[in-house]
């Protein structure tokens, strides 16, 4: 198998992916290893969750492939892929407690109908405390904040016990606080569950300290590697043009502002 040969959880060859006739993304080629925490960063309307959405199967490509655990898949398995959609802080409008919340994660693996376990509920209480949030489990989730909602959705997505987690601008709507406790957190599931994970972010001045490899898209990947040479003031003007004021002034963290003012 593909898989065990190179170590590549997803693999994705010269992708061409088209919505409505117009080129979206063109000849996408992008690698993720076990254990690895890659960060998408590009421009607004560059592809970001095009890509990610053609990762779990919402589109079809129009050119190319893509292996997930080596495996090119008509229907992804459920739960090999945890996702948390673009701006998900959603409030739900029915009153839904943070336990039921990660319940939906077992459940999505079952049959309608089927009851859950002893055996669920274990792994969602799992879950809950792999998120710091066992202390929550009886509360209303809607009157979480926002870092604490996310954790309790990360939580429903590892009650899944994927393999890779896809997060589209998670870092988003958070503090900068929140921001670094999130990323701990994803350290934390790439060491001790051995998770993958691939997220779009904005945030260029984190990244260096967080993930271990960036890819830069803008309709077509620019740069794929470390992020340390990723970072360079040439691969961002290539990728985001004229956007690039824009990106670093968006930056939060002190070690951001240091790299605008160079
Ligand atoms: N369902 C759709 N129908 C038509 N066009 C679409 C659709 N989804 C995406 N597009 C187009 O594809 C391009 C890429 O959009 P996408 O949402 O993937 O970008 P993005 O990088 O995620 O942007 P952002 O940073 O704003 O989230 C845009 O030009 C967008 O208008
Ligand atoms: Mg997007």
């Amino acid at each position: 198998m593909g898989y065990m040969e190179n170590n590549f959880v997803i693999e994705i060859k010269n992708l061409d992916v088209k919505i409505n006739n117009k080129l979206i993304l063109q000849n996408i080629n992008l690698t993720l290893k076990e254990k690895e925490i890659m960060a998408i960063v590009g421009p607004n309307g560059g592809g970001k969750t095009t890509l990610i959405k053609t990762i779990l199967g919402f589109y079809k490509p129009s050119a190319g492939t893509i292996k997930i655990m080596g495996k090119q898949f008509q229907k992804i398995p459920k739960g090999l892929i945890g996702y948390l959609p673009q701006k998900d802080l959603i409030n739900y409008n029915f009153p839904i407690l943070v336990y039921d919340v990660v319940l939906m994660g077992r459940r999505i693996l079952k049959k309608f109908l089927e009851k859950t376990t002893d055996k669920d509920k274990e792994i969602c209480l799992d879950a809950l405390d792999k998120v710091g949030m066992s202390g929550y489990l009886n509360r209303p989730f809607n009157k979480l904040s926002g870092g604490q909602k996310q954790r309790v959705l990360i939580a429903r997505l590892l009650a899944m016990k994927p393999k890779i987690l896809l997060f589209d601008e998670p870092a988003t709507g958070l503090d900068v606080v929140g921001q670094e406790d999130f990323y701990e957190l994803i350290n934390k599931l790439k060491e001790e569950e051995k998770i993958s994970i691939l997220m779009v972010t904005h945030d260029i001045g984190v990244i260096s300290s967080y993930v271990d490899m960036i890819a830069c898209l803008n309709r077509t990947i620019h740069y794929h590697g470390p992020p340390e040479h990723g970072i360079q003031p040439e691969i961002l003007e290539k990728v985001f043009g004229k956007n690039i004021q824009f990106v670093i002034h968006d930056h939060r963290c002190a070690t951001c502002r240091g790299f605008s003012d160079e």
